[in-house]
């Protein structure tokens, strides 16, 4: 960071912050002497932990963006999310015997997921673009493979969660959808000869 870097005014949490215009949200924080607190978070945008709420000086649209991701600006305005409460939708793998039962089971898991207003509130709360609704309702139809195809890069931030007027869980609709589909086809070959390999306890590993 060179002595002539742009810096800009922003606030964070109501809190005031001037930080170099070249950083994110969370270097910003940092910056401004907020304490830096090691294995939390990715940093890449992949763990979905660092969400925030975010309006900027030229509009009064408010967007759900990834902190670690998000350049500060001039006049934005930024407050983290927490959300206290998990999932109510739960289940095991195991307890489903075979893939004729996945979608009576997952109606059972997800009872609300028929129940969708397409409010596309989990399309706008997304920090990553996904097309959760879609996803929902191609989960609540049993194509769970398309349905997971479009989680691939879900970061399980739970903003689409908290936005979801009818408790459907949309991002883990999802994760259901992606496990679903990986637990009921026969594995990749070049995994199995390598698990193979390793409860034979003959994998080579050089040091
Ligand atoms: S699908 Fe939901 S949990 Fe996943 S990234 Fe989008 S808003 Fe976050
Ligand atoms: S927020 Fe909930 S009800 Fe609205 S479209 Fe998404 S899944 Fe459907
Ligand atoms: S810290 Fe993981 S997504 Fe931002």
């Amino acid at each position: 960071m060179s002595e002539t870097e742009k810096r800009v005014n922003l606030t964070i949490n109501g809190k005031p912050i001037t930080a170099p215009a070249s950083l994110s949200v969370i270097q910003a924080l940092w910056h401004a002497g907020y304490p830096r607190v090691k294995s939390i978070g990715c940093l890449q945008g992949v763990c979905g932990s660092c969400r925030v709420m975010v309006r900027r000086a030229d509009s009064h649209e408010v967007t759900m963006e990834l902190g670690c991701q998000l350049l500060v600006a001039e006049g934005m305005h930024v407050s983290f999310l927490v959300f206290p409460n998990p999932t109510h939708h739960t289940y095991e793998l195991t307890g489903i015997s075979n893939s004729w039962e996945v979608q009576a089971r997952f109606h059972q898991i997800f009872p609300e997921a028929d129940h969708c207003r397409h409010c596309g509130g989990c399309d706008v709360s997304c920090p990553k673009g996904i097309e959760v609704e879609r996803g929902v309702e191609l989960a609540a139809k049993g194509r769970f493979s398309e349905a997971g195809d479009l989680f691939i890069e879900c970061v399980m931030c739970d903003l689409c969660m908290t936005a979801c007027p009818e408790n459907i869980s949309p991002n883990h609709v999802g994760l259901f959808a992606r496990r679903v589909t990986a637990y009921f086809h026969i594995r990749p070959s070049n995994l199995i000869n390598r698990l193979e390999t390793l409860r034979k306890g003959d994998l080579q590993v050089e040091i």
